[in-house]
């Protein structure tokens, strides 16, 4: 279907760990307008989270439909979509009645660790990360798929297993957008399953065994700028392409620009993720990052895949969102940056943000999160500069092991996502990496990425490079005469983190 005149915007779905999101977006790469839904976390026990994935479909529908209202914009007027989501969280369905077995089980779920570590024991770690790239751990959504069929298969054994999908969020939220045609995945949200194997971009039959997933689970793996269908005309009033979808990270990276292997970017949203590109070479870290598909593209059937290096950190917006409805210190996260700025240091507190364990580069899913250093004149203000500090100083320890892989040093860190608008922590990471800090005028990266990728595809727009040059800077973080002081402050920091490993069996 070409584009017509009368197609104005693109749509962009964007659902993350925290909440669910429409925009559009104008011929200019210019957000004209977004609707955005909490989401409710389910926390079932210690190290658990759960999503409700009924939920996320409402959410994803009721976002649309109120973004197309609040701006007058009309379903005609859209000339494609581009889907982003949250990467890992992954649950099960009856395709015979849409309803899903149990809850999504998120990515920061730890329930199962011990499987993990069993496996580990059993000399598996190495043959998953050849196959896979990535490290053996709960984050992924292999042992998690697992869990749940067991989880089934006692609790629910009327359950047909012929009829079951699975699929990780964009996969439950596409077959549903396409009116339960379509049971597909892209490349960069299979790849970070831990059962896409790397090489042939296909599930890998010996890891499915392993985890004892039924093939016929599994989704179509797509490249993630293609054909993905189209939304059924009952949910809008009209078809609409799907042309992209991207995992939440991988879809910050396009927008980036980030096309050229080096190039990379760092969003702070639930967790912080640093991503660099590797070009169409599959790179190998030597210091604990995960080798991951960037993207794929359809090319007219002549598919090419770029890959990427990536260092995951789990705890980030969701540390602080902690400080805020658990520990309730704060009644928004703004208010951490006017806290922080009201003391000179942090008295001597260091946190270790293992509020989920530890991603990269310590791969630990026993850390626990922890407060060190605490005597009695320490006072909020000292506890809330600390998480901050906290999240600046991870993205230093990966930062670091980037370096360590790589021929050229990194001398600027673009950045992106809703906890980069807090300008103390924008200047304590300049400081703390020595390094210029670069942030851009609209920090939804992700959400951007996913409708770049789709208006793309259909030739909304025709020039990659273009488009993304267009992207306007808001602010660049020079390091400051504070930085000598933040660099030794995280050496310190790195005891606090020691403490913290191994914590729960
Ligand atoms: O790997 C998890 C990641 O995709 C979650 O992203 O933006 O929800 O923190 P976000």
């Amino acid at each position: 279907m070409p584009v017509t005149n009368k197609q104005k915007y693109v749509l962009a779905l964007d659902l993350g760990t925290t909440g669910n999101r429409a925009i559009l977006f104008d011929k200019n790469g210019e957000l004209v307008g977004q609707s955005y839904g909490e989401l409710m976390q389910y926390y079932p026990h210690p190290g658990w989270l759960e999503h409700d994935p009924l939920e996320i479909w409402h959410d994803t529908r009721s976002c649309m439909e109120q973004v197309l209202r609040s701006t007058g914009v009309s379903p005609q007027e859209i000339a494609a979509t581009g889907l982003t989501v949250q990467r890992e969280t992954c649950l099960l369905w009856d395709k015979t009645t849409g309803e899903p077995l149990h809850k999504a089980i998120v990515w920061q779920d730890r329930r199962t660790a011990q499987k993990c570590r069993e496996l580990s024991e059993k000399g598996y770690a190495e043959k998953i990360q050849e196959t896979t790239g990535l490290v053996l751990d709960a984050y992924f959504s292999a042992s998690k798929l697992a869990w749940l069929l067991d989880w089934v298969k006692q609790n629910k054994p009327e359950v047909n297993l012929d009829h079951v999908l699975a699929g990780t969020i964009d996969t439950w939220i596409l077959w549903n957008l396409t009116g339960r045609r379509v049971h597909a995945t892209d490349q960069s949200n299979a790849s970070r399953t831990m059962l896409m194997n790397l090489g042939t971009h296909d599930w890998d039959p010996e890891l499915l065994d392993l985890f004892t997933i039924p093939r016929h689970f599994m989704p179509e793996i797509r490249p993630s700028l293609g054909d993905f269908g189209t939304i059924d005309e009952e949910i809008l009033g009209t078809e609409i392409p799907i042309r992209a979808i991207f995992g939440d990270q991988q879809a910050a990276l396009y927008a980036h620009g980030c096309n050229q292997k080096g190039m990379l970017k760092c969003t702070y949203g639930t967790g912080c993720f640093l991503i660099s590109q590797s070009g169409q070479e599959l790179t190998r870290s030597r210091n604990q990052l995960l080798s991951t598909v960037a993207w794929s593209e359809a090319n007219g059937g002549k598919p090419t895949t770029n890959y990427a290096l990536e260092g995951a950190m789990f705890t980030t917006g969701a540390c602080i969102q902690w400080l805020r409805d658990g520990l309730k210190l704060i009644k928004s996260a703004p208010e951490t940056e006017i806290l922080a700025r009201e003391v000179e240091n942090t008295d001597g507190v260091y946190f270790v943000p293992a509020l989920s364990g530890l991603g990269a580069p310590h791969w630990d899913m026993s850390a626990r999160g922890a407060f060190v250093g605490i005597t009695g004149g320490v006072q909020r203000e000292h506890m809330v500069r600390a998480v901050l500090e906290s999240i600046a100083f991870q993205v230093k320890e990966v930062v670091d092991a980037m370096n360590k892989d790589s021929e050229t040093p990194i001398s600027l860190l673009k950045v992106d996502g809703g906890a980069s608008q807090n300008n103390f922590l924008m200047e304590f990471q300049a400081d703390v990496l020595g390094i210029p800090v670069e942030r851009p005028a609209i920090l939804d990266a992700t959400a951007q990425g996913a409708a770049f990728g789709a208006g793309l595809a259909v030739g909304f727009w025709d020039d990659y490079e273009e488009l993304v040059g267009k992207r306007k800077r808001d602010r660049s973080f020079i390091p400051s005469k504070n930085q000598k002081q933040a660099q030794e402050d995280f050496l310190m920091w790195q005891k606090a983190v020691s403490r913290a490993k191994n914590w729960v069996e």
